[in-house]
């Protein structure tokens, strides 16, 4: 069941998303559309971070996104994207359009049935749906530590994330799942400006919010590859799931 006070903290950012959030890896958007296709779709497309990696893929590239501030960065961002405000259990698009829909770090906020059927409409039959979030890397342990501050209920082997990649979804045969592994260099400033634009961070009122903030400060104090260092090299997994629609 989605939390919708949750899915709707995204209502207010845009430029700070944008700004501290991190992009995906070239072999993500190839694992999804290996060969240039007609039409794509990023739905829940957010300011663009996934979207921006489709125009080298299709020749026409199309956002829908229910946040006007996310969409707004799209659009300044992406003009030659056609972008609508709608969400994904009313895609604004006609039947049998595209060739591929993904959905980058976005699915689990969807109503998941209403939300297939859809993407299923809006496929040309046969068409890809490819799913995906990036991740902490398992080897990584402050990192894991501050997802457990965000996500205190959450099992990070198997995070309510990716437990909405079902290996079955409503119209929709599973073709295969991949994982990319990468890494950036983070300021901590931005690896602590970058929580602020997670979800719970959102919807925690200021006392709540500072608090989780000092947690993550003291986890980063104490671990020796962050203690008294300004840029860490942070480790990401990006885990795509495969799908074609039947
Ligand atoms: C974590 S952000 C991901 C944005 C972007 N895809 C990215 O990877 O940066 C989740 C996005 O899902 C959108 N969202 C939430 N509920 C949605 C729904 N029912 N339909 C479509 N998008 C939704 C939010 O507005 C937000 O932009």
């Amino acid at each position: 069941m989605v939390d919708q006070q949750l899915a709707r903290s995204f209502e207010g950012i845009g430029a700070e998303y944008d700004r501290y959030r991190p992009g995906f890896p070239v072999a993500a958007a190839e694992a999804i559309v290996p060969d240039r296709v007609g039409a794509v779709l990023d739905l829940g497309a957010g300011t663009g971070k996934f979207t921006v990696l489709l125009g080298p893929r299709a020749d026409r590239v199309t956002a829908v996104e229910p946040s006007t501030a996310m969409l707004d960065v799209l659009r300044a961002k992406l003009p030659s994207v056609e972008a609508h405000l709608a969400a994904a259990e009313q895609i604004p698009l006609a039947d049998d359009t595209m060739d591929a829909v993904t959905v980058a770090q976005a699915f689990h906020w969807f109503d998941r049935d209403a939300a297939c059927a859809e993407i299923r409409r809006v496929l040309v039959p046969g068409g890809t749906l490819g799913l995906l979030w990036n991740h902490s890397d398992a080897s990584c342990s402050w990192d894991r530590e501050c997802h457990r501050v965000a996500h205190p209920a959450v099992s990070l082997e198997r995070d309510g994330t990716t437990a909405s990649a079902a290996d079955e979804l409503p119209g929709f045969a599973f073709e295969g799942r991949t994982e990319v592994s990468w890494s950036e260099h983070i300021t901590r400033q931005d690896y602590i400006r970058r929580w602020l634009t997670v979800s719970s961070f959102l919807a925690a009122d200021e006392q709540t919010r500072a608090g989780m903030v000092a947690q993550l400060n003291s986890i980063l104090d104490a671990d020796p590859a962050t203690a008294d260092r300004s840029t860490f090299i942070l480790p990401i997994v990006t885990e795509i799931y495969v799908y074609r629609s039947v």
